[in-house]
């Protein structure tokens, strides 16, 4: 392959699901067992940096200036996977403007970010649901950063597809993030859904119900009806949590102020604003508005006990390569 020298760097933001990816119908290819449903953000991103180096011995990798070998292993995967096993050992820096590994879909953007890096490092020219069936690969959610505005990805019979509905300009649709805990998760998103997948009473639900909510999201979307895509979105997200409260031994990402900016959201909501709430696998919580309205989200969050900072987003772009640096 034309392997190039030089430090090749590529950005992408992190999604978030309106109607969730939880459980996998293969653990090999990591394919999902149902479709979702996500919006791409603009305000936050991750920027993956590729230099392979044909006189270095191992690859290395390090997240925001520190080296981290533990993380090492599935970036290698990624690696091979777009470049070939055979390639040159390669230096890979990642760098995020946001809390890593707290929910906040870092890895999501991080490997959307690093195939499309890494595929032009390695002068392999694929189009975009090639590279989104290759991030999909390391992280399912990863698939969806590869493309703009509301995402869907549906499982397909051997393979995801992945399209934008609406690019970001089609519909404004703003997010603010309510950080509650920067820690990174006690329990990996892979290892939480085997759990429920094998314990959880209303796993099987969950998976045959999912298709009706993709197609109750993607109707709203089209029809542009912000109170229909935030009942299936509250809905949705409070199934997933219920998942995981109902496995053993239970799994519970929230705290306090989870709760409190919930309630927050739930209130604006009876007072006519629109507004609507979703929580991954993490304790933050996502609280997806209309532009007009957003300082006053932000402002009733921000009043929530225990809610340590909050980001500010609107829709974004898929991932891209930045100009060589
Ligand atoms: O892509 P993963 O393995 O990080 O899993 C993502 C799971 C959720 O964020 C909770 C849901 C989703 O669809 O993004």
């Amino acid at each position: 392959m034309p392997y190039r020298t030089g430090r090749i760097v590529a950005q992408a933001q992190p999604n978030i699901a309106l109607v969730k990816y939880w459980g996998k119908r293969d653990l090999e290819r990591n394919l999902p067992a149902t479709g979702s449903l996500s919006v791409t953000l603009d305000a936050l991103w991750t920027r993956m940096a590729v230099e392979f180096d044909p006189s270095a011995k191992a690859d290395s990798l390090a997240v925001g200036g520190r080296e981290a070998p533990d993380l090492l292993p599935r970036v290698v995967r990624c690696l091979d996977m777009v470049a070939g096993s055979d390639r040159p050992r390669a230096r890979i820096e990642s760098e995020s403007n946001f809390p890593v590994g707290a929910g906040l879909a870092s890895s999501a953007a991080a490997f959307a970010a690093l195939v499309v890096a890494a595929s032009r490092a390695a002068g392999v020219s694929l189009d975009t649901l090639s590279l989104a069936r290759l991030a999909g690969r390391q992280s399912g959610s990863a698939a969806r950063s590869l493309f703009e505005g509301v995402v869907a990805l549906d499982p397909g019979p051997d393979d995801v597809r992945v399209e934008s509905i609406a690019a970001r300009g089609d519909w404004p649709l703003e997010v603010l993030v309510a950080i509650t805990d920067r820690n990174a998760k006690p329990i990996g998103s892979t290892e939480a859904m085997r759990r429920c997948a094998e314990t959880s009473p209303f796993y099987r639900y969950w998976v045959d119900r999912q298709g009706a909510d993709l197609e109750a999201a993607r109707r709203a979307v089209a029809a542009r009806d912000f109170e229909a895509l935030g009942a299936v979105a509250e809905q949705n997200c409070l199934k997933m949590h219920s998942l995981m409260w109902t496995s053993r031994p239970p799994i519970v990402y929230w705290n306090d102020a989870t709760v409190g900016c919930m309630q927050a959201v739930r209130e604006l909501a009876a007072d006519g604003c629109p507004v609507f709430f979703t929580i991954d696998a993490g304790p933050q919580v996502k609280a997806v508005t209309l532009p007009h309205e957003a300082a006053r989200v932000r402002e009733a969050l921000g009043s929530v006990p225990g809610v340590l900072e909050i980001l500010h987003s609107g829709l974004g772009p898929g991932a891209r390569l930045l100009e060589s640096r």
